[in-house]
């Protein structure tokens, strides 16, 4: 089962998720079975790690996020993974607009919350830092929903 977590910029919300997803994941064993990457619409930031705002909030709750920002390929991401999973409706117009045909494929982070109800992950750039907890608060209650989900598949 292949994952890929997307967002605007790959150095906020996405690596967050692919970060606090990939945790569960290992301490659910699952490692061999579940493979976790992020991608960016946008590719502004190829190349760049996590922002460092991203990582020091992430780092507080014990996640250390190591990803290079890379755009999103249609022509390889669609076929390669099982989820594409999108951070807000921006993310999944613009993913949508490349395959509509992989409409099946992708999926709005928010619905796998089991405590938030929330309809998307909020871009935390322009913001303080509440918006980078808020991002933690709802990437970790989704990345939980999502990984039961993804039990039932496996
Ligand atoms: P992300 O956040 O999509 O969560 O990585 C953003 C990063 C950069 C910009 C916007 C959002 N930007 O405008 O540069």
């Amino acid at each position: 089962m292949k994952i890929l977590f997307v967002c605007l910029g790959n150095i906020c919300r996405s690596p967050t998720a692919e970060g606090v997803f990939q945790a569960l994941v290992n301490k659910a064993g699952l490692s061999e079975k579940i493979k976790v990457d992020s991608a960016g619409t946008s590719g502004c930031h190829v190349g760049e790690r996590a922002d460092s705002r991203m990582r020091d909030h992430a780092m507080a709750r014990g996640y250390e996020l190591t990803s290079i920002s890379r755009k999103f390929d249609e022509h390889r991401d669609f076929e390669h993974y099982d989820k594409i999973v999108v951070m807000d409706a921006l993310n999944y117009r613009d993913v949508l607009e490349l395959g509509p045909e992989y409409k099946n494929k992708i999926f709005m982070m928010t619905d796998f919350c089991k405590s938030h109800n929330e309809e998307k992950v909020p871009d935390p750039y322009y913001g303080g830092p509440a918006g980078f907890e808020k991002v933690l608060d709802i990437v970790t209650d989704a990345s939980e929903g999502l990984l039961e989900e993804i039990k039932k598949e496996l």
